[in-house]
């Protein structure tokens, strides 16, 4: 699908990209535990679960960074679009995967054609970078064909007490996201069609406690555990189709 350079969409987009620009180098050195990975493996099969096997898709990484993404889940070559506004990121990323394509341009006014793409994807709190989130709904729906999924991982309000923040906080990132409660996420998107909005946590006691809960049978669901780990969820994830 076609691209063409879009401009910068806001002052503060601009600041944002180079705030992770600066801390590129320093990325997914935080980012190694065990904890993490096991994390991953999770939202891994949520992805799935709600786009479906992202190889088969024109499938567009919105804020794709150092490539978690590719790393986590097959990706088709040809039908992967990685996007983000920090070079330092997207430069990781290339050097991780040269042979997937990988554009510089904002969750704002990402430069692709209308429906481009069946899938979306945005991990890990890139939503709750953007000065102005109506515009990134409504790019989302602008870029999705009709039918389209997409799922959005936004950070909820308890994600300033994650300790991994420190790198962040050192070069200036942290000051600008906001975060978004469950109910507000699912507001903001319902203007696409349904949606569906959930936690997703990286606590020790969801994440080592998947792997148990599924070899006894049992799924780790957010309805199982919003009650009982309600205090430590870090992110929301709202999925939907657009209309
Ligand atoms: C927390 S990182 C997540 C990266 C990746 N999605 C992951 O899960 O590892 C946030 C990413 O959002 C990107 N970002 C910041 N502002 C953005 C914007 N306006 N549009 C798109 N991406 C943005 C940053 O450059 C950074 O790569």
């Amino acid at each position: 699908m076609q691209h063409t350079s879009p401009q910068v969409p806001h002052p503060q987009a601009e600041q944002n990209a180079r705030a992770y620009d600066r801390i590129a180098h320093c990325y997914d050195g935080v980012y190694t535990s065990v904890l993490t990975h096991a994390g991953n493996a999770v939202l891994a099969r949520w992805i799935e679960r709600h786009l479906g096997p992202v190889d088969e898709k024109e499938l567009l990484d919105m804020g794709c960074g150092t490539g978690l993404l590719p790393e986590i889940l097959r990706v088709h070559p040809d039908r992967y679009v990685g996007l983000d506004p920090s070079v330092g990121m997207l430069d990781r990323a290339r050097g991780k995967f040269p042979h997937l394509r990988l554009v510089q341009a904002y969750q704002e006014d990402t430069g692709f054609e209308d429906a481009s793409f069946d899938s979306v994807a945005s991990l890990f709190g890139v939503f709750s970078y953007s000065p102005e989130p109506e515009r990134v709904v409504a790019e989302i729906g602008r870029v999705l064909k009709p039918g389209g999924k997409y799922l959005v991982m936004a950070l909820g309000s308890r994600f300033c007490r994650n300790p991994k923040m420190e790198c962040c906080n050192r070069h200036g990132v942290t000051s600008v996201f906001t975060c978004w409660s469950k109910s507000k996420l699912k507001r903001m998107f319902s203007t696409l069609g349904p949606c569906k909005a959930f936690s997703f946590s990286f606590a020790p006691g969801s994440t080592m406690l998947h792997p148990l809960l599924t070899r006894t049978g049992l799924r780790l669901e957010s309805a199982l555990l919003g009650p009982v780990l309600g205090g430590l969820f870090r992110y929301q994830i709202v999925t939907g189709v657009r209309s």
